[in-house]
């Protein structure tokens, strides 16, 4: 158990028992793409690729992962965004946060383990954004509320890594309920648990193309997904609204003529996501599995015609699971341009789909998942 694993490295290396243990979800996002920093809704659920974290307070920072080796020793009390911290930049970045938000955090020797993929869209970084969140609280005694330590990630996310994120990632890893998808109202910052149906499985599809590679060679980084922040933001400014969610379908129609034409299919797609966000948790609710693939169908699309953050890869993965047997539904998943596409499955047909999905695509990496519980301290 990845658990069992972290806590006997921390010993061996540092001769003691760690002060606090967390564990943190990756996440995998049924709908709603790209509405999240639009006010929109997202359908996120936290799944059982999990990161591990053992830890004590010490004099200096250092990190330690299973997986990517010791990141150089530091203060805590003097980061500042743009230091040279390789993968502890995660982590950096959230005491960063904690301090601007007039909170002290102590120093920490810790040792973290993973199974969530990198770069394949399921948000390993709100994973070990979301551990070290938790293990800092228990450690100040302050017991903030979830929605406060999910902000604390997106504001490290956003001030201190440069990537004009939203809040879906965070607040999935740390507010995760077994068996249930969360219908996330980023507005109104509410979250309702939906059940999953027991007999489909979420199978995560990825094509081995990581984000960073696949995404538009002329835009360096993740400074498409900033690019397509600001069209959106650049629609809602010219249409005078605070954000897309307080858009109208027929005020965005009749305003067309007047708004750059990609800017217009950025907010056509905003739109028309969140609509088929609320459809879908409607039909979850009710029962209707059968309305389910249609949507996700259209999200993709959509994503792939108006967003344009599909690429080559997630297109044919994304063709490969609509045609394999079992298969309920399937889409891209999480920022895009790479990374995964997320399947429902009809659990007992899941190795059949597999199998023909892998063929059909030529290879890709088939996760079946299960739905777990957020981000927490274990005792
Ligand atoms: C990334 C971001 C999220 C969200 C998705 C797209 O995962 O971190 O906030 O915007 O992309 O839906």
């Amino acid at each position: 158990m990845a658990k069992d694993r972290v806590v006997a490295a921390f010993r061996e290396r540092y001769g003691c028992e760690p002060a606090v243990v967390a564990v943190a979800p990756g996440r995998v996002n049924l709908i709603g793409e790209h509405t999240d920093y639009n006010g929109g809704f997202v359908f996120p659920a936290a799944i059982d690729q999990e990161l591990w974290l053992a830890a004590s307070p010490a004099s200096q920072s250092e990190f330690v992962s299973l997986e990517l080796g010791a990141a150089p020793m530091f203060d805590m009390d003097s980061v500042q965004p743009g230091d040279d911290l390789g993968w502890a930049a995660y982590p950096a970045g959230v005491a960063w946060a904690f301090r601007e938000a007039g909170h002290r955090v102590p120093n920490l020797q810790a040792v973290v383990g993973s199974s969530v993929p990198i770069g394949a869209g399921v948000s390993s970084s709100a994973a070990i954004e979301m551990a070290f969140a938790r293990v800092w609280d228990r450690l100040l005694g302050q017991d903030l509320p979830a929605l406060d330590l999910a902000r604390l990630g997106q504001r490290s996310e956003n001030g201190f890594l440069g990537v004009q994120s939203g809040l879906m990632d965070q607040m999935a890893s740390i507010s995760g309920l077994a068996g249930h998808a969360l219908l996330f109202d980023t507005l109104a910052s509410t979250i309702e648990p939906v059940p999953l149906p027991v007999d489909l499985q979420i199978v995560i599809c990825d094509t081995g193309v990581s984000r960073k590679l696949a995404a538009d060679p002329d835009v360096a980084g993740d400074s498409w997904y900033n690019e397509r922040r600001g069209q959106c933001e650049l629609v809602a400014s010219m249409l005078a609204v605070p954000n897309l969610r307080m858009l109208e379908r027929a005020r965005l129609e009749q305003r067309k003529g007047e708004l750059p034409e990609v800017a217009y299919r950025r907010a056509r797609h905003v739109l028309t996501e969140n609509e088929r966000c609320l459809e879908f948790a409607d039909a979850l609710r009710r029962g209707q599995t059968e309305r389910l693939g249609p949507l996700m169908r259209a999200s993709h699309e959509s994503l792939r015609d108006d967003y344009e953050v599909t690429g080559e890869a997630l297109d044919r993965m994304v063709e490969a699971c609509w045609s394999a047997p079992g298969c309920v539904g399937a889409r891209m998943t999480g920022a895009g341009f790479g990374g995964a596409c997320v399947a429902l499955v009809e659990r007992s047909e899941v190795a059949a789909f597999i199998e023909s999905a892998s063929g059909a695509f030529g290879g890709g990496r088939f996760v079946p998942c299960e739905v777990v519980d957020g981000a927490r301290v274990v005792e």
